[in-house]
């Protein structure tokens, strides 16, 4: 065992983080269909890697969008099987302006938060940095103590845009994805000294909405105070979407919210939080939760509602006095258990209509939703992912509950009826989806370790509860 972490923190080191910064280089930006043959290139990319690790199986499986790279590494011996899955598309990077350095040409520099240093590039968190930890995990087993379990991988890359083909690509390949335990390193954890695991994500509903109100622009003085301007009858209905508590005003929107045991808020309010610093680090000097909960329980446990984008009308340069004839907003919500994507974006569309007035028309585009997700804690994955933080990182583990969406996990979960463990090792201040996008050299490095010795604990686990 001291091999395996001298192998990956000592010798494997600089190997590791050139291999992480190849990848990088490639803008595998999915939304973006300029970028098509990157995104594919990324995939090969992928799969070369893979052979290269000496991989029993690499495929690279068409979906009909960009492709999935699957692979499957055997161990010597009769063991569990794990199904890392993760992503190699990116978000978008604009605004470009706002980047130190070019996106896709990763440096290395120091932070607060990262004295030994982070990587910087889009991706190298979400998620490229954080699923080449299992790969530099795999790497480390088979040259170090062999592979104690089975290793299967799936990296999409469809994340970002809601993996609109994967279910497809898991239907078909269910009996090859076969596995006992699903290992996802695509959330953040509280810090390297106070480890932490996801039990729980929230789901998504996202939608745009338009308007249309006179047929062209009006001169807002010849026009105006007769016409409807849809700018305004767009800020009014978002507007109502809260009230003064922060909460969603839309009717039966609450209903299938999953109230929680004492014992959990409990926890929940164990959880270290620094309310000041979360404020300073990202610059605003009061909070707007939801009456009666606190901001970790509003992002982990409480659904949300945001705006997206607005837009309409003139937005150069000085002053036109213009009545548009347009305005448009995305919007998104942020749902948690037991609440169902399509039955609240029903609900969404329909409480929309009823507040639209005559005076203008409208349309309303659903864009992909996901249902939220929650860990089994009581699963032989979750409980040797514990002992790994344990034995790496000094401290047993939080169970903290997150914000984002990962869509496919449930998705995933269901047709292999495995547990999903979420075991992850960015920051939240790592920028993903932003300008300087990193990721800790150390959080990649001790990443990779704990996944290796989640590898040895989770065979273990197996073992025992199958003899
Ligand atoms: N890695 C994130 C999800 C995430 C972020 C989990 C932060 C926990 C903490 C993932 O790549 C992502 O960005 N998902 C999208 C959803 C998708 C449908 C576009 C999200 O959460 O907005
Ligand atoms: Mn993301």
């Amino acid at each position: 065992m001291e091999r395996l972490k001298d192998w990956i923190l000592v010798q494997q080191r600089e190997q590791s983080l050139q291999d992480l910064m190849a990848l990088l280089r490639i803008p595998s930006i999915s939304t973006d269909p300029q970028y098509k043959e990157e995104v594919r290139r990324c995939a090969q990319w992928l799969k070369d890697y893979i052979t290269s690790l000496g991989a029993d199986e690499v495929a690279v499986w068409e979906s009909g969008g960009h492709p999935a790279v699957y692979a499957y590494f055997k161990a010597q011996h009769q063991a569990p099987t794990v199904l890392v899955y993760g992503h190699y598309d990116v978000q978008p990077v604009d605004p470009l302006a706002l980047w130190d350095h070019p996106p896709f040409e990763p440096v290395i520099k120091e932070t607060a938060l990262h004295p030994d240093g982070a990587i910087f590039a889009r991706g190298a968190c979400d998620n490229k940095g954080q699923f080449m930890m299992h790969l530099q995990a795999i790497k480390a087993l088979k040259n170090t103590t062999g592979l104690p379990c089975n290793v299967k991988l799936i990296i999409e890359g469809e994340e970002e845009i809601g993996s609109p083909n994967l279910e497809n690509v898991i239907k078909t390949h269910r009996e090859t994805l076969q596995a006992d335990a699903i290992l996802v390193s695509d959330t953040a954890m509280l810090g390297l000294d106070t480890p932490s695991l996801t039990v729980g994500l929230r789901g998504l509903v996202y939608l745009e909405i338009r308007l249309q109100g006179p047929n062209r622009d009006l001169h807002s003085g010849v026009y105006g105070g007769a016409v409807e301007n849809p700018i305004h009858v767009l800020c009014r209905i978002i507007a109502n979407l809260k009230d003064e508590n922060n909460r969603i005003t839309i009717p039966g929107f609450y209903d299938d919210v999953r109230t929680l045991s004492e014992e959990e808020r409990k926890l929940i309010q164990s959880i270290p939080f620094d309310e000041e610093a979360y404020k300073r680090a990202i610059g605003v000097q009061v909070l707007a939760t939801e009456k009666g909960f606190s901001p970790i329980e509003c992002t982990g446990i409480r659904p949300s509602m945001d705006v997206n984008g607005i837009w309409g009308g003139y937005t150069g340069e000085g002053a036109k006095t213009v009545l548009p004839s347009k305005a448009a907003a995305k919007l998104s919500f942020r749902l948690v258990p037991h609440q169902d994507p399509d039955k609240i974006q029903a609900l969404v569309i329909d409480y929309l209509k009823k507040q639209m007035p005559k005076t203008v028309r409208y349309e309303i585009i659903s864009y992909h939703g996901g249902k939220p997700f929650l860990t089994d804690m009581n699963s032989n994955a979750y409980k040797a992912a514990v002992e790994a933080m344990k034995e790496t990182l000094g401290k047993p583990p939080i169970p903290t509950y997150e914000g984002g969406s990962i869509p496919i996990l449930s998705t995933l979960q269901t047709y292999l009826n495995a547990p999903v463990v979420l075991m992850g090792f960015g920051l939240d201040s790592d920028a993903i989806h932003s300008p300087n996008e990193h990721f800790g050299i150390k959080n990649y490095l001790l990443g990779t370790w704990t996944i290796a010795v989640f590898h040895h604990y989770f065979y273990k686990k197996e073992r025992i509860s199958t003899d």
